[in-house]
């Protein structure tokens, strides 16, 4: 019986040793003072001991008892101190740091930044609470011209607005800067729009200006067609078609065909087969005179492009809602 006991002391010194957290610790105490562990089975064998011998014995496993709750408790002390001052067990999994990413409109903002600055345009930046001068009159929209109709602008005042478009960033740079002038301008515009597929009261665009002697309306359809080709290959067909804005002339609207469905006709298209991009042109005489040059001397291009509709294009999503949604299912796709 002693040496039983002896034994199971070495036992459990050795399994002290071994406890790392609160679970070892635990299955260590039911195993030693558990209604079923070691030591309960000793005081069971106790009746099995001579008489005589029993108060001896009983001391032995007293002790013993002892011994084992004292050095548990010590642990336990030891555990809570260090637990409350240092607030981590070190034997837990490490949790993952999730990082961020980058939004799908991001990724191609990023793309054709790199496309312009290759071509040594430089990046130039306007507010978004615009004056109606900026967006309107010093782009040669007369006072009550129904082209002001075009876009369904949200004023703030008769004289404040959300800009309709980065065509503002042109006059501010302008006048600003004497020519040559090789700007682009990426950022968000609104109009008052009924939210659909293809819809949203507020979107992105890419302003693109040239203005040098001698630019040409072949540059500018160039420049677009290189553009599609980066951005979607050597496949892309490019359509431009007639158009009017009354900051340039001759003005021409263009389109990609639609990568989406290879023009089959789908949702993005409009069943169209085409994706309209934006407005472009050359920039008209009465501009050049708003902001001071000499439209004698100079001739320029500018462009727009729908951020949203070439990022829809580019990574096939048909519904323009969802860059606005900021649905983590949407957005850890890119
Ligand atoms: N600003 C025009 C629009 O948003 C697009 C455009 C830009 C047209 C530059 C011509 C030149 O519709």
């Amino acid at each position: 019986m002693e040496n039983k006991i002896n034994q199971i002391r070495a036992e459990f010194i050795q399994d002290l040793g071994n406890i790392r957290n609160n679970q070892d610790f635990e299955a260590i105490r039911v195993k030693y003072l558990g209604r079923k562990g070691f030591i309960q089975n000793l005081y069971t064998s106790l009746r099995e001991v001579e008489a005589e011998d029993r108060p001896q014995v009983g001391k032995a496993i007293n002790d013993v008892k002892a011994f084992i709750e004292n050095k548990l408790e010590e642990l336990r002390a030891g555990f809570t101190t260090t637990k409350s001052r240092e607030k981590f067990d070190l034997t837990l999994p490490g949790r993952l740091a999730s990082t961020g990413r980058k939004h799908p409109l991001t990724l191609v903002m990023d793309d054709v930044k790199k496309f312009f600055l290759r071509l040594g345009f430089t990046i130039a930046d306007g507010p978004e609470v615009e004056t109606d001068y900026y967006n309107f009159s010093a782009l040669n929209f007369p006072q009550y011209h129904p082209a002001r109709a075009m876009q369904d602008t949200l004023f703030i005042s008769s004289e404040v607005l959300l800009r309709t478009h980065t065509s503002p960033v042109q006059i501010r740079t302008m006048l600003k800067q004497k020519p040559p002038v090789r700007i682009i301008a990426p950022g968000r515009v609104y109009r008052r729009d009924t939210p659909d597929a293809s819809h949203s009261p507020f979107f992105h665009q890419v302003e693109g200006l040239f203005v040098d002697k001698g630019v040409s309306f072949g540059d500018l359809r160039a420049v677009i067609q290189e553009f599609a080709k980066y951005m979607f290959g050597q496949d892309i067909h490019v359509r431009f078609r007639p158009s009017f804005f009354p900051f340039t002339e001759p003005s021409m609207e263009y389109d990609f065909n639609c990568i989406f469905c290879r023009g089959k006709g789908c949702k993005v298209c409009k069943y169209s087969g085409w994706v309209e991009i934006s407005g472009a042109g050359m920039v008209h005489p009465n501009v050049f005179r708003n902001v001071g040059y000499d439209p004698d001397i100079y001739t320029g291009y500018a462009f727009g492009m729908g951020v949203d509709r070439i990022t829809m294009l580019k990574y096939n999503i048909d519904d323009i809602r969802l860059f606005f949604e900021n649905d983590m299912r949407f957005l850890q796709q890119f």
